[in-house]
């Protein structure tokens, strides 16, 4: 099992580029399937999810392979209608293939992804939208199992706007016969990124990144060859890094406009932030002050970005209030944190984080994949060695993250 050993106390300097928004591809390459043919996918991060999402697809029969920064998926040819735990137990992502699988092939048997780290993150609202539109669904040994002639459109209001639920309905709606209508949709910016997709192939769409999303369900869409969105998580990540260790950095191949919210936030901490249409400057203050935070659905401030919000907050002057509105266990960083000096305090969906003068490196575990980008953050500005375990965690969200930290002056390494 890998882990990765940084050595604290170094202010990064210098320029990083940003990948693709594994949040984006992943449904992307989901809707490829509705697009029989050969479908380009660029701009695709290398990430375990990513290679994961194209092993389960491979499962269903398509082709797929990455070759220079592309996702080619074949999907002439689906052979299976089955996504097994083995592949949603491991990323839960995979139930985004319930929608279209279902929509192309007319039934779909998907394991239910059982709870992860963060929360119980049930798919109920997936599943209430798909009978809405005519699905039969029963639920043995662990499945799903979805069966429908050709799906009608439907009015669908979320009680709560879920970002995969929103994608997967999107997909089945845009080969269902007649209109869908989803109230109370999610209106991050991947959602935006998997409507120009599918627009691309041919779908009718409108109001995607807004509450309400009309789709106007067409017989059939052609492969797609589509551009990802960047990263906002990872942008936020190393600007977050940047800001606690006092550095100077140039992010690029990114876009400012998609993580407004953060950028606001981070500034005022003192952290000073300008930026172009495609790369920020950053700058980390002599001291950073401690503001609140509460996550909520996007505009508002990003849930993946809370775990690491938290890392800076914990050396900042002051004391931090953050609360998680969106998952029911975002906390598990906070163990690992107080574990390098943090003082922090969790009541219910409420963290108290009061500034120390800084973290002192220690041996720390990985718990999810945004948890294990806070430990990361708080390594680079922490005096000493820390090592973190159960790397997989962040090899799921950011592409050899010790690789693009290094150049910034990082001493940071992986250990086998
Ligand atoms: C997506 O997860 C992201 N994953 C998550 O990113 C992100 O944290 C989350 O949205 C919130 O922004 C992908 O896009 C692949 P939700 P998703 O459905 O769609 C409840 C990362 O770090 N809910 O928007 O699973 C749910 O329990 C990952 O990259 C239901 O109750 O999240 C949660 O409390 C972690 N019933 C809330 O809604 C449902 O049917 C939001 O969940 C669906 C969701």
């Amino acid at each position: 099992m890998d882990k990765i050993e940084i050595v604290g106390g170094v202010s990064l300097c210098g320029e990083i580029s940003i990948s693709g928004a594994k949040n984006a591809a992943l449904p992307v390459m989901a809707a490829s399937i509705l697009g029989p043919g050969e479908n380009i996918i660029s701009n695709i991060p290398r990430l375990r999810d990513i290679s994961t999402m194209g092993k389960l697809l491979a499962h269903l029969g398509m082709g797929y392979h990455q070759e220079n920064g592309e996702a080619i998926l074949q999907s002439e040819h689906i052979s299976s209608i089955e996504a097994p735990y083995d592949f949603v137990k491991t990323m839960r992502a995979s139930v985004l293939v319930l929608g279209p699988l279902l929509a192309r092939m007319g039934e779909a048997k998907v394991s239910l992804p059982g709870g992860c780290a963060i929360g119980a993150r049930p798919i109920n609202l997936h599943i209430m939208g798909l009978k809405k539109m005519g699905a039969e669904i029963t639920l043995c040994d662990g499945y799903i199992h979805a069966k429908a002639g050709k799906l009608k459109g439907a009015t669908i209001y979320f009680d709560i706007p879920t970002v995969t639920g929103t994608e997967n309905l999107m997909m089945a709606a845009s080969i269902a016969e007649g209109v869908t209508v989803l109230e109370n949709a999610a209106c991050e910016p991947e959602i935006i990124d998997l409507a120009n997709a599918l627009i691309s192939m041919g779908a009718e769409i409108q109001g995607a990144g807004t509450g309400i999303v009309k789709i106007k369900g067409v017989n059939n869409l052609r492969p797609l060859n589509y551009r990802i969105i960047p990263d906002r998580i990872e942008t936020g990540t190393f600007l977050t890094a940047a800001a606690i260790t006092g550095g100077n950095v140039e992010i690029t191949n990114c876009d400012p406009s998609l993580a407004e919210a953060f950028i606001n936030k981070l500034g005022e901490t003192g952290t000073v932030i300008t930026h172009g249409p495609d790369k920020i400057s950053v700058k980390g203050p002599e001291q950073l002050k401690a503001e609140d935070i509460k996550t909520m659905p996007y505009p508002g401030f990003p849930t993946d970005m809370q775990a690491q919000f938290m890392a800076l907050m914990t050396v900042a002057e002051g004391t931090s209030l953050i609360t998680e509105n969106i998952f029911e266990n975002r906390f598990m960083h906070v163990a690992e944190l107080r574990r390098m000096g943090a003082d922090i305090r969790v009541e219910g969906s409420t963290a108290t984080v009061k500034g120390v003068k800084s973290l002192k490196g220690a041996p720390v575990m990985a718990t999810d994949l945004r948890a294990s980008a806070s430990l990361v953050i708080a390594g680079l500005a922490a005096s000493g060695t820390t090592t973190i375990d159960r790397v997989y965690h962040i090899d799921r969200g950011y592409q050899n993250i010790e690789e693009k930290l290094k150049p910034l002056g990082a001493k940071i390494r992986r250990v086998t």
